[in-house]
């Protein structure tokens, strides 16, 4: 089942993204006595993350139910501008009163393989069997990736392991990714675009996944048995707008 949700701005997105991250752990921890997250990197989120700290949000879960992991993140140091664990902690993470044992951050100081391989055994201690994510937020790249899995990567085609080492084309740093394995197993993925840069490759994959499922990886993620949102604000969604129309495509 997939999901369009269209605001006019960033704040209308992080606001939106806010309500429903509360919503599916009220839902998780009912049902199941916790709620497991997998945060995204880049830029996007900043404003979800900043809006989360601030004192109206503090207390709107039980935190010591609550596990957040990452769906990705850079071989740099925590405090490293560029770590996707460092950007949820500095505009979050530090104001919340959340056990340190339920971040789940990639130890990428421990080099990027010893890294990865904690991860997944991070995560198989914590899933068991089957990886099942109550709820994992996504950016995507102008190129059509997601987390690390980017376009020709091995990511791409991994259907085994959890997370793994993987690189941008002609990039040096080593990231450590969630592999579509585990984000197809969640029960809710939850794209957060937004921007005008990003109108062209939204409007890709949502008009016809199926077309560019090799060239993009974003448009692999389809949980088999969970629901995927992609929320943008009106200039990510520009392009889909205009031409849904046109091509008969459904769309919120
Ligand atoms: C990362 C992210 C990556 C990100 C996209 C979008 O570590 O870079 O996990 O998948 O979501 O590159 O990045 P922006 O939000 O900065 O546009």
């Amino acid at each position: 089942m997939v999901e369009v949700r269209v605001l006019p701005t960033e704040q209308e997105v992080a606001q939106e993204a806010a309500e429903r991250f509360v919503k599916a752990g009220r839902e998780a921890i009912a049902a199941r006595g916790r709620y497991a997250v997998a945060l995204a990197g880049g830029s996007t989120p900043a404003p979800l993350y900043r809006l989360l700290g601030e004192p109206a949000w503090r207390e709107a879960l039980p935190w010591e139910r609550v596990h957040l992991f990452w769906g990705d993140e850079r071989c740099v140091p925590p405090d490293h501008p560029d770590s996707n664990y460092g950007l949820a902690w500095r505009e979050w993470l530090s104001r919340l009163d959340i056990p340190p044992a339920n971040l789940h951050r990639v130890r990428c100081e421990e080099g990027p393989e010893q890294a990865a391989a904690k991860y997944e055994e991070e995560l198989r201690a914590f899933f068991g069997e089957e990886p099942a994510f109550d709820l994992i937020f996504l950016g995507v790249g102008e190129d059509g990736h997601t987390a690390s899995i980017f376009p020709s990567t091995p990511a791409v085609l991994e259907t085994r392991r959890w997370a793994m080492v993987n690189h941008r084309l002609g990039e040096a740093l080593p990231r450590v990714t969630l592999t579509l394995p585990v984000l197809n197993a969640a029960r809710y993925v939850l794209f957060l675009v937004t921007g005008e840069r990003k109108a062209v490759v939204v409007c890709r994959i949502l008009l016809d996944p199926t077309l560019h499922r090799n060239a993009l990886p974003a448009a692999r993620v389809r949980p088999w048995a969970g629901m995927v949102t992609w929320l943008l604000d009106a200039p990510a969604a520009s392009l889909w707008l205009r031409l849904r129309t046109s091509s008969g495509t459904e769309g919120a």
